[in-house]
């Protein structure tokens, strides 16, 4: 018998000018609370998601099971057809005890965000140490530590926004080391050092890239708030690194959003907020981004597959289909300013069944 070809159905799909892969997957989403939540929960599925990895920095941050499964209540009340991977806030509050309690209740991980450094981690941490106890219980019961990868900014030490992923590093490297078996994500890495340093970490250790950093440089944020978000985007050559670890097919880097809504007015304030919205179009802004680099055919593993593989879940069933069809980003979504808004994208999502 002739082997069937993996992505038969994309050739045969492509001929027509559509694309069809599974329903995806986004391994870091913040979907915010309160009327917020309401308006951003359904544009998940209007991106092409089916799965989403949930942050929990909310008002106060989620630090107990117990809030972790109020929230994932609340998101189910608003569409029930997403499945909502919950995580919790890494913070001296969290007990081993409640470590275990997590496990049994199914959530997925714990994040970390460095004091500081991004919206809503004034509880964040500061030094790991303090944590290895709880790290112990989570690598003995399969959660997966999400690091948000930068230290905060120190000018004595001339450290800021462009090169705090890097120094994050050898807080990486010490992890895995100090726990070889603890599935370690470096979030929404941002340069060629990340990249770097993930191709030479073990196998317990992945990636998500968003869909902006794929796109976006240090001039596409200076002076444009709506692009401004942390980590922010780096150098042209950093692009370049993420952009060839997603189009070589890297099995442990995955789509993960950090689609971040603020209303129109906390972006464009003299201080604006950090955060890029995303959700609404996801599928479709990295469609475009792949096959401008020509890549679409990694949309597959990158987007539905690599992801759950690396989370130890199944893959998903169901499909999405877009059209190689322009689309213009809408101007806004009620009162926020999407990625790229106003521009066009190569590709538009279909409705899916
Ligand atoms: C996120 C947010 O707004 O919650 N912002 C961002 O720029 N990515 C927080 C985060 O993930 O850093
Ligand atoms: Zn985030």
């Amino acid at each position: 018998m002739i082997p069937r070809l993996p992505f038969v159905e994309e050739f045969h799909t492509f001929r027509m000018n559509t694309l069809t892969i599974p329903l995806c997957d986004d391994f870091h989403v913040h979907v915010r609370q309160d009327d917020m939540m309401k308006a951003v929960v359904p544009y998940l599925a209007a991106g092409g998601m089916s799965r989403v990895l949930v942050m929990p920095n909310t008002t106060p941050p989620i630090t107990s099971t117990a809030q972790a499964l109020a929230y994932k209540e609340e998101l189910e009340a608003v569409d029930p057809n997403i499945t909502y991977l919950m995580t919790m806030y890494l913070h001296p509050d969290i007990t081993v005890e409640e470590v275990h309690k997590a496990a049994d209740a199914g959530i997925v991980g714990i994040k970390s965000y460095p004091r500081g450094v991004t919206t809503n981690s004034d509880a964040g941490i500061e030094d790991y140490s303090l944590y290895y106890p709880l790290f112990e219980a989570m690598q003995e019961r399969g959660l997966v530590l999400e690091l948000h990868g930068e230290i905060p900014s120190d000018h004595e030490r001339d450290i800021c926004v462009l090169n705090a992923e890097e120094y994050f590093l050898s807080h990486l490297k010490q992890l895995y080391t100090d726990f070889p078996y603890l599935r370690i994500v470096l979030e929404h890495i941002t340069t060629a050092a990340a990249v770097a340093a993930i191709r030479e970490a073990p196998e317990t250790v992945g990636a998500t890239v968003t869909a902006h950093h794929l796109e976006l440089t240090v001039d596409d944020w200076a002076g444009q708030n709506h692009n401004f978000c942390k980590p922010v985007a780096k150098y042209p050559h950093d692009r370049a690194a993420l952009r060839e670890i997603v189009a070589e097919g890297h099995p442990r880097v995955f789509l993960g959003s950090d689609s971040a809504p603020h209303p129109r007015n906390a972006k464009e304030a003299a201080c604006g907020c950090a955060g890029v919205f995303t959700s609404p179009l996801l599928a479709a802004y990295v469609a475009d981004t792949l096959e401008s680099l020509g890549c679409l055919d990694r949309m597959r593993s990158f987007a539905c597959e690599f992801g759950a593989d690396f989370y130890g879940l199944p893959r998903n069933e169901g499909t999405l289909t877009l059209s190689k069809q322009t689309c213009t980003v809408p101007a806004s979504y009620g009162d926020v300013v999407p990625f790229r808004a106003s521009q066009k994208l190569s590709w538009s999502l279909c409705p899916h069944s």
